[in-house]
C-alpha cells in the first residue's frame, strides 16, 4: 500500500466504494441510504486519483450492497469501483452498471411533466445505455445525456 492510501484507515469487513467524483460524493451517500444506518462509515473526499481530478471514497463496515442498490448510483458515478472486503483483504471488484428503471435520481427534461409540477417521484425507464436516453414514465418524453440534471 501507497502512503496515499492511509489518508482513510483500512477497514476489516465491509464495502470500500472507491473512485467517486467528489462532486457526487454526498449525493451518492443519500441514494445508498447511508445518512440512515448505523454501520460505521469513513470517508475521504477531494484525494489524488489518477483517473479523476477529485476522488471521493467511502468505506461502510459489515456492509454488502445488492448489485440492484448500487447500481443506482451508476448515473452519477459511473466511474465508481466496490471493493468487498473480508479479513482485511479485497476479496471481490465490482464496476456499476446502469440499471433498467431510474427512481428519484433524475428530473424530467420536460418542463410540463407532473414531476416538474407537483411532488412526485420521477421514474423512467432506460431506452438507450451507450448514449444514455431516459424516458419519462408519467410524459413519455425522453431525457438525454445533455440534458441530464440529478435531483
Ligand atoms: N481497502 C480498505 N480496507 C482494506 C483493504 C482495502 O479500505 N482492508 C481500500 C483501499 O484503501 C483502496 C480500495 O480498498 O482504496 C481498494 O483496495 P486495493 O484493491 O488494494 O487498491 P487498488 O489496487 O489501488 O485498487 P484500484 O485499482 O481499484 O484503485
Ligand atoms: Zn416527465
Amino acid at each position: 500500500m501507497s502512503h496515499k492510501k492511509l489518508k482513510v484507515s483500512a477497514i476489516k469487513n465491509g464495502t470500500v466504494i472507491d473512485h467517486i467524483p467528489a462532486n457526487h460524493l454526498f449525493k451518492v451517500i443519500s441514494i445508498l441510504g447511508l445518512d440512515k444506518i448505523s454501520n460505521q462509515i469513513t470517508f475521504g473526499t477531494n484525494l489524488e486519483s489518477h483517473k479523476l481530478n477529485h476522488k471521493a471514497i467511502i468505506k461502510v463496515t459489515d456492509k454488502y450492497f445488492e448489485d440492484n442498490e448500487i447500481n443506482k448510483i451508476a448515473l452519477i458515478a459511473p466511474t465508481a469501483k466496490l471493493n468487498i472486503i473480508k479479513d482485511y483483504e479485497v476479496i471481490e471488484k465490482k464496476v456499476v452498471d446502469i440499471p433498467d428503471e431510474v427512481v428519484g435520481i433524475v428530473k424530467c427534461f420536460n418542463p410540463k411533466c407532473i414531476t416538474n409540477k407537483e411532488d412526485i417521484t420521477t421514474r423512467f425507464s432506460v431506452v438507450s445505455k451507450e448514449e444514455l436516453a431516459l424516458k419519462c414514465h408519467y410524459c413519455e418524453k425522453i431525457t438525454s445525456e445533455e440534458h441530464l440534471t440529478i435531483i
